[in-house]
């Protein structure tokens, strides 16, 4: 199985995501890193520890993130999108934490690329702060990154503003630094799995209720994501919800599963109403692949069928 990192700010798409990973035979979690996002880092921590937990995963070492962007006070949570708990009010129900390992998250990221054997995948699907500190703070370990794939970014309209995806304008100065890379050697591959491809993906009642009559893993998933159901109802008018970073999981653990385009993006790190956008890079930049859904039912299955897995 192929490494993978997860950076994540669970979020109830973000606790799909992770169980969704955790069940791929085909990539070998070794680090996942809890950062500031949906909710503070106060509470991420602990759910991201629960939730490996309640995945039957407690060896999977558990790291500290950033509690706050690389430069600017935060100024936005999404507690109305995934509940004040950041799982749709199921956290005290899941099991005691697992224990985060001792130091910061991003010198745990280090020490897997540091004993990886293989290229690592790096899954950001959440603020980019840590990814951004790792690639600023080990240039030295580039290389051993296969490539970043980033749930965020917004081409068309965005989610906390008009232009903005919450991910990018959680940190802009740390998405600017992983996304707006100078070619060749020092740069990694990123893949960026935008807003719109995630909303293309959305989850029908009938995913949702194959996922919880799978087994209790699959039962608390579907639990959390009722509410979150009802905000889509709500917000978009749709019974549908869009598993954002489960879609970029997914092109983790089997590569192709989305279809990239090359283009060279960069972030407004600017404080008009445009701060956060993702906006045309100037010529020279390395490009991104930012990746689409041809084929969404493909997609949905591809997801379902890994998280209905037996362990
Ligand atoms: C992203 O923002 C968060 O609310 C979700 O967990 C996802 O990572 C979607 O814009
Ligand atoms: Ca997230």
């Amino acid at each position: 199985p192929r490494p993978l990192i997860i950076s994540t700010d669970p979020g109830v798409d973000d606790a799909v995501a992770l169980v969704l990973a955790l069940r791929s035979p085909e990539v070998d979690v070794r680090a996942v890193v809890a950062t500031f996002g949906n909710v503070g880092l106060d509470a991420t921590l602990p759910n991201t520890g629960r939730l490996l937990a309640l995945a039957g995963r407690p060896d999977v070492p558990l790291g500290v993130g950033a509690a706050r962007p690389l430069v600017h006070r935060r100024e936005r949570r999404a507690g109305h999108v995934h509940g004040s708990d950041g799982l749709g009010g199921r956290a005290a129900a899941l099991p005691e934490p697992v224990v985060p390992v001792a130091g910061a998250g991003v010198a745990l990221m280090a020490r897997v690329l540091e004993e990886a054997t293989e290229p690592v995948t790096i899954a950001s699907i959440g603020p980019l702060t840590d990814t951004a500190i790792l690639l600023a703070a080990r240039p030295d370990l580039v290389g051993r990154i296969e490539r970043v794939v980033v749930m965020g970014g917004a081409i068309g309209g965005g989610n906390v503003t008009g232009v903005a995806e919450f991910n990018v304008h959680a940190d802009p100065e740390a998405a600017h630094r992983v996304l707006a890379q100078d070619p060749g050697e020092g740069s990694v591959p990123v893949a960026l799995v935008p807003l719109e491809t995630t909303l293309g993906c959305a989850a029908g009642p009938e995913w949702v209720a194959a996922l919880g009559d799978a087994d209790p893993v699959g039962a608390e998933l579907a639990a959390m994501i009722a509410p979150y159901m009802r905000f889509y109802r709500e917000r978009y008018g749709r019974d549908a919800v869009a598993l954002h970073d489960a879609t970029a999981l997914l092109e983790c653990v089997a590569p192709g599963s989305l279809t990239p385009t090359p283009t060279a993006l960069t972030v407004d790190t600017g404080f008009g109403p445009a701060r956060g956008a993702s906006v045309p890079a100037e010529p020279g930049t390395r490009p991104v692949d930012v990746l689409s859904a041809p084929d969404v039912p493909a997609v949905l299955d591809a997801a379902l069928a890994r998280l209905t897995a037996r362990p």
